[in-house]
């Protein structure tokens, strides 16, 4: 069987576990992980691979290794990537191109990685469609008070709007962000996001293109 995003969105298994996965994180009270962010995700890592050149297949591979990559949560937040990983090999290894197989359970499992090496162009996708999501519309809660207490709905919701390009002439990957300053200022962002963009910079330059992020209209890198 050949694997589409369209296949998978459909797939009852799949959907338990994002469903599942949606009950667990909301429970938790964190960020949106589930079909919101999943759906840009799965949108960023397929654009961010047509851009740069890859494969119709291979940008069906990072659209898909972007929809799945984190089914896993419901099964605990710390390692949740090999989560995503393992049920993914589970339902597909016996019925799909064992190469399709490994690239995206790669991508999936480095998506999250502390001792991160990437060794694959899809993997690279991911990280930055993944690492990039950051907005208002990620908060579950609608308290205000309740917002502001926590630094990772506080810097989400001042986030107000997102936009990744990439430049292939120039070999840039931009994260363009409009931060409201009545919710955070910019070193709360960055004590949270730090090393998320380290992540993007880390896959951009494994592209061979840079990663720049700019904030309210200032270049920040
Ligand atoms: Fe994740
Ligand atoms: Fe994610």
């Amino acid at each position: 069987m050949d694997l589409t995003l369209k296949k998978i969105k459909k797939d009852p298994r799949i959907n338990s576990f994002i469903d599942q996965t949606e009950r667990y994180i909301r429970a938790l009270g964190y960020t949106d992980h589930g079909r919101r962010h999943i759906d840009i995700v799965s949108d960023r890592s397929k654009m961010i691979a047509r851009k740069i050149g890859l494969s119709t297949h291979e940008q069906e591979t990072s659209a898909i290794a972007g929809w799945c990559h984190d089914m896993g949560n419901f099964l605990g937040r710390t390692q949740h990537h090999y989560w995503a990983g393992i049920l993914f090999s589970q339902c597909y290894i016996d019925e799909s191109n064992p190469d399709d197989i490994s690239q995206i359970i790669q991508a999936i499992v480095s998506h999250d990685k502390d001792d991160l090496k990437i060794v694959d162009k899809v993997t690279a996708c991911l990280i930055i469609a993944d690492k990039s999501d950051v907005h208002r519309s990620r908060v579950s809660s609608k308290n205000i008070k309740h917002i502001k207490k926590d630094i990772h709905d506080r810097v989400n919701y001042a986030i107000t709007d997102n936009k990744l390009s990439v430049d292939k002439q120039k070999k840039a990957i931009t994260l363009s962000l409009k931060l409201d300053t009545k919710f955070t200022d910019i070193m709360d962002y960055f004590s949270i996001f730090t090393v998320r963009m380290n992540y993007c910079q880390k896959a951009a330059k494994y592209l061979k293109y840079k990663f720049h992020l700019t904030i309210n209209n200032t270049k920040i890198a």
